[in-house]
Parts: structure tokens; sequence; C-alpha cells
């Protein structure tokens, strides 16, 4: 098969690392791709904003599926496009995708279909939002509607704080995306990240994992799109995954296809695991990045089969995924000053070293090539340092001591990635 993939960061590279592996692939295109992503794929130098450029590079090249990382060309129709064209799309279409574009219609949508969620409100009015917060103790929970790369959510302690955050959120703190505002109530338990393959028709559970979205030890700090991530997580027992495919992820998958806008790809349930059972925290439409890191350095299949089938409507059909039984951690190192303003070009060493530690692969999300051959920084999250081990002690000590074999100066990661887990055993 012929395949191509969308993106250029850690989450495609770990993709097109896995897809390489497939005994059913003959060619292997990735769009706009990196020079990592270059070592398993041909990269062809189109946008994902693109969309004419990239359906026009399918149909050309006779692709046989196209595997969509990120979540903007999704959320922009990419899928429709190439659908309409006959070619196969792993990546939901715009209206599926809507769940991930607009927080309001997706919490509309769970009340429609009696998925498990916070009380919200919806407001574009901001008298109206502050009489709202009279309905809840703090602290509150504030999220612009739209797309705003993960920063979109504030939880202020006090209303004060609160009422001043929903002037800025109206008056455009993230842009058109924050002109309408979600409140929601805050729920107490801890998080889990539940991914589930699905065709429109049928859903199969495609892994957890927990990541961690703050840029500081402890989870303290500025929000991230995330500095580490490890799979399987403790929290995600059988039976919360069970709780949570029978009542938020099928529910979720038959009331998008209830509605005309049936789900191909990977739902990616964002979970509190509260004393009342799982309950939705996002849904996101696209694998997580880091997360799809670590997944798919666990999944034992040939994963080609799988996105195939997702795209095909005969997912059905398939197995239940399997899966090594060694877990699994991705260490961010981003470039110093993320997530605010950092530089990019420092010149990074040592990373063919760490790739080369037993269990360790090192996936870059943002690197470059210099005159000299040498990878740079060219971005914010630059390498996603991942390793298995026989136990996650095992698999965290492997992936550090792959960090401590690179040498990058103007970098940094977190030393405690997993700590949630490591504690209890
Ligand atoms: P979201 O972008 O909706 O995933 O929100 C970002 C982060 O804010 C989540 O990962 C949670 O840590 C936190 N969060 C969002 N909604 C809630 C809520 N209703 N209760 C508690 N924490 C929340
Ligand atoms: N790591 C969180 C995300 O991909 O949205």
């Amino acid at each position: 098969m012929k395949l191509l993939v969308i993106g250029s960061g850690g989450r495609e590279h770990a993709l097109v690392w896995k897809l390489a592996q497939s005994p059913k692939l003959t060619k292997l295109y990735a769009a706009p791709g990196s020079p990592a992503i270059a070592e398993h794929a041909q990269c062809e130098n189109i946008s994902v904003s693109d969309l004419d450029g990239l359906t026009e590079f399918a149909k050309r090249e006779a692709i046989d599926l196209v595997i969509v990382g990120p979540e903007n060309p999704l959320c922009e129709g990419l899928a429709d496009q190439l659908r309409a064209e006959g070619i196969a799309v792993f990546g939901p279409s715009k209206a599926a995708a809507m769940l991930e574009t607009s927080k309001a219609f997706a919490k509309d949508f769970y009340a429609r279909h009696n998925v498990p969620t916070a009380r919200y409100g919806i407001f574009t009015d901001a008298a109206e939002a502050k009489a709202f917060l009279d309905t809840f103790e703090p602290p509150y929970v504030l999220k612009a509607d739209g797309l705003a790369a993960g920063k979109g959510v504030v939880i202020p302690e006090t209303r004060a704080e609160a009422e001043a955050e929903i002037d800025e959120f109206l008056s455009g703190k993230f842009g058109d995306a924050s002109k309408t505002l979600v409140i929601e109530e805050f729920m107490r338990g801890e998080e889990v990240s539940i991914f589930a393959l699905s065709d429109g028709k049928s859903v199969k559970f495609c892994g957890a994992a927990q990541d961690h979205k703050r840029v500081g030890e402890g989870d303290t700090g500025l929000n991230t799109g995330g500095m580490g991530a490890y799979s399987p997580a403790p929290v995600a027992t059988p039976d919360i995954i069970d709780q949570a495919m029978k009542t938020i992820i099928e529910p979720v998958a038959h009331g998008l296809s209830s509605e005309d806008a049936p789900f191909q790809g990977v739902l990616f349930a964002g979970l509190m695991v509260t004393e009342d059972g799982p309950k939705t925290v996002e849904f996101n439409i696209r694998f997580g990045d880091p997360e799809c890191q670590v997944l798919m350095m666990r999944i034992a299949d040939d994963l080609l089969p799988y996105l195939e089938a997702c795209a095909n409507g005969t997912l059905a059909d398939m197995p239940e995924i399997s899966w090594k039984a060694e877990p699994a951690i991705t260490v961010v190192m981003a470039a110093d000053g993320y997530p605010g303003s950092y530089e990019k070009g420092s010149v990074i060493k040592g990373v063919d070293a760490a790739n080369a530690m037993d269990g360790v692969v090192v996936f870059e999300a943002g690197t470059q090539r210099n005159a000299a051959g040498e990878r740079t920084a060219n971005g914010g999250r630059v390498l996603n340092v991942t390793a298995t081990g026989e136990s996650l002690h095992y698999a965290a000590d492997r992936a550090y001591a792959a960090i401590n074999a690179i040498d990058w100066p103007e970098g940094f990661c977190r030393r405690d990635i997993a700590w949630r887990a490591l504690k209890q055993n």
C-alpha cells in the first residue's frame, strides 16, 4: 500500500516509524515531514494547511490511505476533500472534528447523548457568565470555545480572578476562539487519556496513557502541549477502561453516527477518574502528542491494517489490538524558554548514541539539520526521548540515561515524568 502521513512533529515521526515496519507497505510519503521523518518516508514539501495541494498530491500519486496527524487540517475539512476524490483517509470529517473544533459544540453534544461530563454553561455575554459563577464553588473552569493550541483553559481560584478572566476571554484573549466561553464545574480526580479507533460504526480500545501538561516538575508552571507521557496508566484499570468505553467512548461514536457525522479515525478521550467513575474532560480527534509516541512503542500488531479498517468501515472484523507487555515512557526535551519564546538553531549532539541504547527511540518533534549535517533545534518541543522496559521504573531509567547521553545545553526536560505511577510501585 502507498501511504501518505500528514504532519511533521514527534507524533508523526512515531507514526511513520511504526508504519514503516508494516509488511503491507510499498511506499511511504509524508507531507511536509521533517529530516527525521525522511529516514522512513519520502517527504513532500506541502504544508498541512494547503488542503488543495495535499489532495492533488494524493490523487496524483494514487495514495491508498492518507493518515492525518494534527487536528487543524481535519477541523478545516481535509478528510472530506480527500474522500470526495475517492481517497481513503484515517481522520474524521469536518463535521465529526467539531468535537475538538468547538468546546461549546462538544458540551451540548455530550448532553444530547448522555455522556458523563462536568455541568456547564455557554456564554457570549460577560454579565450572564459572571452570574453563572454563583452556581459553583471555586475553583472555576473557563474554556475558550475554539482551538487555542492547548492553552485555552484557565482555572482561577477566586471569584475576582474568574470575573477578570471572563472579561479577557470575551474581549479576545484567544482571538475569535474565546469570543464564546464555556464555564464548567471543577472535577476532582486523576486524569487519564483513553484512545479508541473508530470506523464510524464500531470502536476498538487503542491504549491508555497519562501525560504531563505543565512545564515544571511536580506539575507546576505554565501549560504546554505536553512534557512527557507514559503507557499503560495504572489509574486506567481494566474496570475503568471498560466503563469509559461503554459510558463515554461508544456513546460518543454512536452519537456522531446518529448525527450524520460518522467518525473515522482515533478518538482521544481526556477523562477525569472521579469518585463517581470516569467523566469527560474533553475529546480530541487525533492521536495525542506525545501520547502517540508511547502507544506506537507498545502496539505489538501491524498498525496499518487497523488504520485501513477505520477508513474502510471494517474495524469490527479486526481482532482486539495486542500490546507488548513492556510499559513505555516518553520525555520531552524542549528549548529553553518554552512554552514562552525560545531560540532556534542550537546544535544537539548525542542523539545517535541515545538511539543506539537498548529499548530507546528518540522521536524528533522539532529538529532541522545544519550545513554540517548536525541536528539543530527548530521548535519549542524538540525531542521525545522514548523508552520501553520490563517495568515503568526501568523504562524511565533508560529514557533518562538516554537524555544524559544527549548534549544540548540550550534544552531542558522534566526529570519527574511518570511520577504518579512510579510512586505507586
Ligand atoms: P482541556 O483543554 O479541556 O483538556 O483542559 C485542559 C486541562 O484543564 C485538563 O487537562 C485538566 O487538567 C483541566 N481541566 C479542564 N476541565 C476541567 C474540569 N472540568 N475540572 C477539572 N479540571 C479540568
Ligand atoms: N498531549 C496532549 C495533546 O496532544 O493534546
